[in-house]
């Protein structure tokens, strides 16, 4: 398997990798979280402009960290696709440069995909084929991953992304951002029964529900309409409370519908990847869930759940391992869908 540099700018964490036949030689990662925290969310631009300033020397310092120069390289990486395009753009012609430089072939990765290839540091390993939970700030969705490449999508949320309701509900409670390790914490010793906030089920033309897919704004409306309530009344809020009840919710509907997604599909595990899966609930019960319904999990690393080039490079040696390189003209693709990451190999596409 090849030795990769990978870069990763897609949202607001800078970062770059080097991989080596899947173990990972070095990882930098340079967050931008409290800046933008400073106006409650990701600012487009200001991500830009800090990936602008740090690549360079999170790229120095990853290539030193692994003993590498440049033409030691089989290969560079970056995200071209999910994310915002502007910082996307800064990973791309970074990545592109540096395979010129070093002579070797460049591969833009789908960031979901990278995510995915996180939980191959697990132990055991997972292996295909399988249900893929995706929880992020920008996405959740249930995949089902039938070999490199080969995925379907059998579910997903139709509004929020789970991370960004946590998001959306942390700065509701006058929490920190990003809100999903903030309400984690403020909702310790907080009573989960307390609230019966709606589970955000997605109703069928026939009847019935959708049996995978989530809804997650009608959840916020309610936890806004609570938090007004108390507001009204000059009450403080009961945040813990508040918080634990959104996320046993939140957390139940994820698990509940996966493992019966999984089942349905006769997929015999499940793999959980995103920064929402970082939560120890989620967590929690996704073990007793899967164990109960007899599924195989495969949780990634704590500390290769959130974003990071780490993942990037495992995608990346996958892809090269199959013979699969990018254009040097790739562009970016800020929307792209999972299913079309084999797209972004070959000729350029966009
Ligand atoms: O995967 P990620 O780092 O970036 C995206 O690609 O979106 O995910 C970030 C999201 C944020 O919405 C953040 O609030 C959420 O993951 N998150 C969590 C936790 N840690 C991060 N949500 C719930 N519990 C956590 N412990
Ligand atoms: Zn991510």
């Amino acid at each position: 398997m090849p030795t990769v540099l990978a870069l990763e700018t897609s949202c607001d964490e800078s970062a770059a990798a080097v991989v080596r036949a899947g173990v990972v030689l070095s990882s930098e990662v340079a967050s931008q979280v409290e800046e933008h925290a400073r106006w409650g969310g990701v600012v487009p631009e200001l991500a830009s402009r800090r990936h602008v300033e740090a690549l360079p020397l999170l790229v120095e310092r990853a290539l030193a960290g692994a003993g590498l120069g440049l033409a030691d390289l089989d290969g560079v990486a970056a995200t071209v696709a999910p994310g915002l395009l502007g910082a996307l753009l800064v990973g791309s012609v970074t990545g592109r440069s540096l395979a010129r430089l070093a002579g070797c072939p460049f591969l833009g990765i789908h960031h979901l995909e990278a995510h995915l290839y996180a939980a191959l540091l697990g132990e055991p390993p997972p292996a295909a084929p399988l249900l893929v939970l995706l929880v992020s700030g920008g996405h959740t969705e249930l995949i089902a991953l039938r070999g490199l490449g080969a995925y379907e999508r059998l579910g997903g949320s139709r509004d929020d992304a789970a991370g960004e309701a946590f998001d959306k509900v942390a700065r509701l409670l006058g929490l920190a951002y990003p809100g999903g390790p903030a309400l984690e914490l403020a909702a310790r010793g907080g009573d989960p029964t307390r609230f019966a906030f709606p589970p955000g089920r997605i109703s069928l033309a026939g009847g019935g529900f959708h049996p995978y897919d989530f809804s997650f704004s009608g959840l916020k409306t309610a936890v806004l309409r609570e938090v007004q309530r108390w507001q009204a009344e000059g009450q403080p809020l009961p945040v813990a409370d508040l918080a634990a009840s959104f996320q046993a919710v939140v957390t139940k509907v994820l698990v509940q519908r996966s493992v019966r997604c999984a089942l349905d599909h006769g997929l015999p595990g499940l793999v959980v990847v995103g920064g929402v899966s970082a939560n120890q609930e989620l967590r929690q019960r996704l073990g007793a869930a899967c164990g109960a319904a007899g599924l195989a999990l495969h949780l990634a690393p704590l500390a290769w759940c959130t974003d990071n080039a780490a993942m990037v490079g495992l995608a990346a040696c996958r892809r090269l391992a199959a013979g699969q390189i990018s254009s040097l003209e790739l562009g970016v693709a800020p929307r792209l869908p999972l299913a079309e990451a084999n797209s972004l190999y070959g000729p350029p596409p966009f």
